[in-house]
């Protein structure tokens, strides 16, 4: 009895299955009501008392063995069960993937880039964390200038030169630092205000940026640059007119209003009855701001513009609230499924 005790032990510790159900089998030729442990167990019963000690903890010790080696390897399978791919039935019919769409933002601002791109201008990005001198001072922003408060920037705590960009004119700075004229950059990119969210405002926008420095440039050029964006984004027949404005980094500067694309300039709702709608800043690059980059204002003279992305979508596809963009329902996002 001893030898088949310890034969049993050898056959449990050596028992390696290749497949879940030889654990079964195992089970059964074991401790099932024919296998051979029981037939053990029973013989258990004939053996002389003064060897009932020793042999009873051998057999103890075998079964408990076999019970915890056969549960170990039951938990293995079905581990390695769980995590191995199921089959696949190349049977089953397919089912459709939903396509998403592109987010009305990422559809107009590749269609600023595009349009832009066809008069030679080539992409450009920066930091969406900048510092003061990219942001403001290079741009000619006096240091009292009000659009560095604490209202309208964030500032990160610990390093007041440390900022989000408030607009991406920061990235003409860049391009300047990296790049001799002739300059012809549009810089699209996430800027950062520290404005209530409502209907028209939000802390989180999208802006478009474009700078064209070489020799001779002219507000004429920029003019026409402009009308032909207005034509190409808002159809064939759109005007532009130009108003006076003030902006640090130009001179001079100028607003342009597009004619209503949604009354063709009669005057509706959305113009609020003046047949013009304002979409874009712009002017000649001051001269300040061209020498604080490294480049003789006496030689070149450039224009920039920027604009706001939303602002733009919201105009050519209706949008009535700037929170719809961030979001993200699908009711609205699929409504910009068939344009691209
Ligand atoms: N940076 C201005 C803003 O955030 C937009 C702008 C206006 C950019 C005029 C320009 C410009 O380049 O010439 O409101």
């Amino acid at each position: 009895m001893n030898a088949k005790i310890d034969e049993l032990l050898k056959r449990v510790e050596e028992f390696h299955p290749k497949a879940a159900a030889e654990i079964e089998d195992f089970r059964v030729k074991m401790l099932g009501k024919k296998g051979e442990l029981t037939a053990l167990m029973e013989e258990f019963k004939s053996v002389a008392p003064e060897r009932k000690r020793e042999l009873g903890q051998k057999l103890n010790n075998l079964k408990q063995t076999a019970l915890g080696r056969i549960n170990a390897l039951r938990e293995e399978f079905a581990a390695s069960a769980a995590s191995a791919p199921a089959e696949d039935d190349l049977t089953r019919t397919g089912t459709a993937e939903e396509l998403g769409s592109r987010h009305p933002i990422s559809i107009v601002r590749n269609q600023i880039v595009d349009i832009f791109s066809r008069l030679g201008y080539t992409v450009a990005e920066g930091p969406e964390i900048e510092d003061d001198w990219h942001v403001f001072s290079a741009l000619n922003f006096p240091p009292e200038h009000p659009a560095r408060d604490m209202q309208d920037t964030f500032f990160i705590e610990k390093h007041p030169d440390i900022l989000l960009r408030t607009h991406t004119s920061s990235i003409q700075v860049r391009t300047m630092e990296r790049q001799k004229p002739p300059i012809r950059v549009i810089c699209p990119g996430r800027v950062f205000r520290n404005e209530a969210i409502s209907y028209r405002a939000h802390c989180i926008f999208h802006q478009v940026e474009g700078l064209y420095i070489d020799r001779n440039v002219s507000f004429a050029d920029l003019k026409q640059s402009l009308l032909y964006f207005a034509k190409e984004m808002f159809g064939e027949d759109t005007r532009i007119r130009m108003r006076p404005s003030y902006f640090p980094f130009t001179e001079p500067s100028a607003e342009v209003d597009v004619s209503c694309n949604l009354c063709g300039g009669k005057g509706c709702n959305v113009c609020k009855g003046t047949g013009w709608l304002e979409i874009l800043g712009c002017g000649m690059v001051d001269p300040n701001v061209l020498s604080a980059n490294g480049i003789d204002p006496n030689e070149y003279s450039g224009f920039a513009f920027g604009m706001g992305i939303e602002r733009i979508a919201m105009l050519k596809f209706g949008v009535p609230d700037l929170r719809l963009y961030f979001e993200n329902d699908v009711r609205f996002l699929h409504q910009f499924d068939s344009v691209l």
